[in-house]
């Protein structure tokens, strides 16, 4: 079995909300080198994994309690996520604002959506410039309204551990939760 150290460290925003992860599977969306899904192994949750090159993660194939899910998210059909629910989706350094629907319904009813990525602002300290790639003011509050009951939220500009301009939620699909 592959062990699940982390090349990169995990999120420090990622590590604060996921204790707060009730049990059942945790989904990395995007996850690239999969420092997130090696944080959550190593927590002894199970994890599926989902990115268009799972080349980073290739050695945590083995693993397991974990599943790679190679899907180019922004074109692929069937959509990897149709009827998936996870009791916490991640998502960080990663924007394609169509799949945000698909992202909130893959949370479930008292699962948590944990997000992080560049924001609005970040064009003037580097890569990503493209607004595609950029969340505007209030963006994720605005994605979740009605739905999730946001714990935590930022949207600021950070200068260590280098200049960028960040957005984060951690947030709770409680609504649907609630009894009918
Ligand atoms: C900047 S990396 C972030 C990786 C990881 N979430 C993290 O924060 O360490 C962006 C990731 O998105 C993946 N990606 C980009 N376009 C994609 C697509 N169309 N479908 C699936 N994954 C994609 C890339 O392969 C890459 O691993």
């Amino acid at each position: 079995m592959a062990a699940p150290e982390a090349s990169e460290p995990a999120s420090a925003w990622v590590r604060r909300f996921a204790p707060l992860i009730p049990s059942g599977p945790v989904l990395d969306l995007a996850c690239g080198k999969g420092r997130h899904s090696r944080y959550f192994l190593k927590a002894g949750r199970s994890v599926t994994a989902i990115d268009i090159d799972l080349s980073g993660v290739a050695d945590l194939l083995t693993h397991p309690k974990f599943e790679a899910i190679a899907a180019d998210l922004e074109s692929s059909e069937p959509r990897p996520l149709a009827e998936r629910r996870f009791a916490g989706v991640i998502v960080t350094n990663y924007l394609h604002r169509p799949l945000f629907p698909s992202i909130l319904a893959a949370v479930a009813a008292g699962g948590m959506l944990i997000y992080e990525t560049f924001a609005a602002g970040n064009e003037r300290f580097g890569r990503p410039r493209n607004p595609d790639f950029l969340l505007q003011p209030g963006e994720l509050l605005e994605r979740v309204r009605g739905r999730f009951r946001v714990l935590a939220y930022e949207d600021l500009e950070q200068t260590e551990p280098y200049p960028a301009c960040f957005q984060r939620i951690a947030a709770v699909n409680s609504l649907s939760s609630a009894p009918a």
